[in-house]
């Protein structure tokens, strides 16, 4: 039976870091602190070196995500089917318990961007996303997360909010959500709007993964560059969306000026402290 057509299963794997490449020595000897990893999948596609045999030491002790960048899921170009077969054979060979990519676009006319372009956010983009959403879901024969962007420019044809987009794309193409909590921030703050009414627009019962990063602030411009601790404005909303969503596997993103293991780990402990708070509370709902 196809999976994803018995419901929307949001298993809690805990609190999980990404796998990079400076900190495979200490993943394959066991450092402690993380309870599954997230895998840029792109950087595994093509290989048949090391970074994938590491992949698998890691796949055969935790529970593993696959994030890719390179879908295009917006994007005007036709589907990459040689893409998307590189995709099946990883994902059939790793069995991650998370498939996902971006609301965005990123290849137009056969070149690639080397970006995550927001949409326009309109009917027609949104009857365009949604088909190829459950076109990818059909073909990899499973449910994909999708992720929200951060975005620094608005398209003025945009006539749908986003957070409403992203709900309208996960009930119509039936994904999962990736919610991340620093992209809602940086985006709010770029573009003026209430991060709250953002994730509470958000179909909670479809966020399967969410994500943590810091952010560097321009003038102003806020930018997700992965470099950075949280923001204490983010662990807030952190602490808000789980109480919408209830318990939800969660990690921290760090991929610029990336600290070491440890430091990596006491992060992720302050993740986990905002959720046992939150699980003290009385889990859902707002305790102010
Ligand atoms: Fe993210």
């Amino acid at each position: 039976m196809n999976d994803r057509r018995a419901g929307l299963e949001r298993p809690h794997m805990g609190y999980g870091l990404g796998l990079r490449a400076e900190h495979y020595d200490e993943v394959l000897a066991g450092a402690a602190g993380a309870q599954w990893f997230e895998a840029l999948t792109d950087n595994y596609l093509d290989t048949e070196g090391r970074p994938l045999w590491v992949l698998e030491q890691v796949r055969r002790d935790y529970p593993l995500a696959l994030h890719g960048v390179a879908m295009s899921l917006g994007g005007p170009d036709p589907l990459d089917r040689a893409y998307l077969e590189r995709l099946k054979r990883l994902v059939d060979r790793m069995e991650p318990a998370i498939v996902s990519d971006h609301l965005c676009f990123s290849r137009v006319d056969g070149r690639n961007l080397f970006d995550l372009l927001p949409l326009p956010y309109t009917e027609e983009v949104l009857a365009h996303v949604i088909e190829r959403v459950a076109r990818v879901q059909d073909y990899l024969g499973r449910r994909i997360l999708v992720e929200n962007p951060s975005s620094y420019l608005a398209w003025k044809a945009s006539d749908i909010p986003e957070a409403e987009f992203l709900a309208e794309l996960a009930r119509g193409a039936d994904c999962g959500i990736l919610l991340d909590v620093n992209n809602v921030y940086v985006s709010a703050c770029n573009h003026g709007f209430d991060p709250r009414e953002y994730l509470r627009t958000v179909p909670a019962e479809r966020v399967g993964q969410i994500h943590l990063a810091g952010f560097t602030d321009m003038d102003g411009y806020l930018f997700d560059t992965h470099s950075r601790p949280v923001s204490d404005d983010v662990w807030d909303l952190y602490d808000y969306t789980l109480s919408l969503t209830g318990p939800v596997s969660s990690m921290v993103e760090w991929d610029a000026d990336i600290p070491s293991w440890q430091r990596l780990v006491e992060e992720l402990d302050k993740a986990r402290a905002v959720a046992a708070r939150r699980a003290a509370n009385g889990g859902r709902g707002e305790t102010g």
